[in-house]
């Protein structure tokens, strides 16, 4: 374990006893008869398999995703979609407070993804808030500041979130910043960069530098880029193959992945599933383009900011009525307009052509 992630998990888990299910004992073989999980005998039909626990970490699909994303298998943490992650993350890293004990905190830099802080308060652990600043219409990350407040002990910062490219704001950060962040802060904090929509920038990942980036740990899901939202699948990435081993075997539910997810992940990250997918990510960066020069022709828009993902924030005039009008006639924006940062924003994802036209024909009508 190298020494800076070991130091900043809390220290109860060092010692920890995880649950060892009875799959880890034992792996599945069809030569064997299991009678030591408490399973089902008898399997329903059309639900063949589902009567066993599925394996807590198949090898298989972590090669997968390890091909996916361009890593190594040792280096993946397998989760219900990027969500959980942040939840297991935040309990690892952080020491709520209660009994006269003070809470360690997060630092997030909105307006950004709102599961870093809610999972933050549920500890409950203390939120810093260094908002992003606003540069010439589009967001920067206030580094300076980011690392000053990181450096300061009283602080007890253990994890500072960067999103990027950020939701709701689609601004891309520069993987030199990020760098320049995480050795700052090392001794500090662990620096959780989520990647939810890093298929769809120019930029791409960092997942190269977390082999000489101790502290960096970065979110990865199949949700956008794949089309696979509904099924929960996602992971975390970490170069330091004790700590994953350290959660795998400490920090886990007995059986986080569903079967099923298992299995479409493994038919979703195949060579002709993941072609169709690159092909669509290709039509909604054609649509994004489209959709944004159509949408700064239109009178109630005030600026676009620059996205690099699957998603655009829109500056309007009359954001909050724009939204219900939009929602009276069954499309559904998503309003920020009335959160600091995004104020008189909608985020927009883009849909399909004819989804897209359908919202600039309400425009053109509003
Ligand atoms: C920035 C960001 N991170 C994480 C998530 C959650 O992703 P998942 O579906 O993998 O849980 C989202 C979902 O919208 C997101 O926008």
């Amino acid at each position: 374990m190298k020494p800076s992630l070991y130091n900043l998990i809390r220290p109860h888990y060092r010692t920890l006893q995880g649950y060892v299910s009875a799959g880890m004992e034992v792996a599945k073989d069809e030569r064997k008869i299991f009678m030591n999980a408490n399973e089902n005998p008898y399997e329903l039909p059309g639900l063949e398999g589902l009567n066993r626990y599925p394996a807590p970490q198949p090898p298989e699909l972590a090669e997968a995703y390890a091909r996916a994303y361009d890593v190594e298998a040792d280096q993946i943490v397998m989760t219900r979609g990027a969500d959980e992650a942040i939840a297991i993350l935040t309990r690892l890293f952080c020491e709520p407070s209660g009994e006269g004990r003070a809470a360690d905190s997060i630092l997030i830099c909105p307006p950004t993804f709102g599961m870093y802080g809610v999972n933050a308060r549920a500890m409950p652990a203390e939120l810093h808030e260094i908002p992003l600043r606003r540069e010439n219409g589009s967001f920067t990350l206030d580094k300076t500041a980011i690392v000053k407040a990181t450096t300061n002990p009283s602080n007890r910062i253990k994890i500072v979130y960067i999103c990027s490219p950020n939701n709701p704001t689609g601004t891309s950060f520069s993987h030199e910043d990020i760098s320049e962040i995480c050795e700052a802060v090392q001794d500090f904090s662990v620096v959780i960069l989520d990647e939810t929509y890093a298929e769809f920038s120019a930029q791409g990942s960092m997942s190269a530098d977390l082999d000489s980036t101790p502290n960096l740990i970065i979110l990865r899901t199949l949700s956008k880029s794949y089309a696979f939202a509904g099924m929960r699948m996602g992971c975390f990435l970490c170069g330091d193959t004790d700590f994953i081993t350290l959660v795998k075997t400490k920090a886990l539910d007995a059986y986080p992945l569903p079967l099923t997810g298992i299995e479409a992940a493994f038919h979703v990250l195949s060579p002709e599933i993941s072609a169709i997918a690159k092909d669509n990510i290709d039509k909604i960066l054609a649509e994004r383009g489209r959709l944004q020069e159509a949408l700064s022709q239109s009178p109630h828009v005030t600026h676009i900011f620059p996205s690099d993902a699957n998603f655009l924030l829109v500056e309007m005039k009359e954001a909050g009525k724009l939204h219900k009008f939009c929602a009276e006639n069954d499309l559904i924006l998503r309003d920020f307009s009335t959160k600091p940062g995004t104020e008189n924003c909608l985020r927009i994802s883009i849909g399909t052509q004819a989804q897209n036209d359908r919202l600039l024909e309400l425009l053109g009508k509003f």
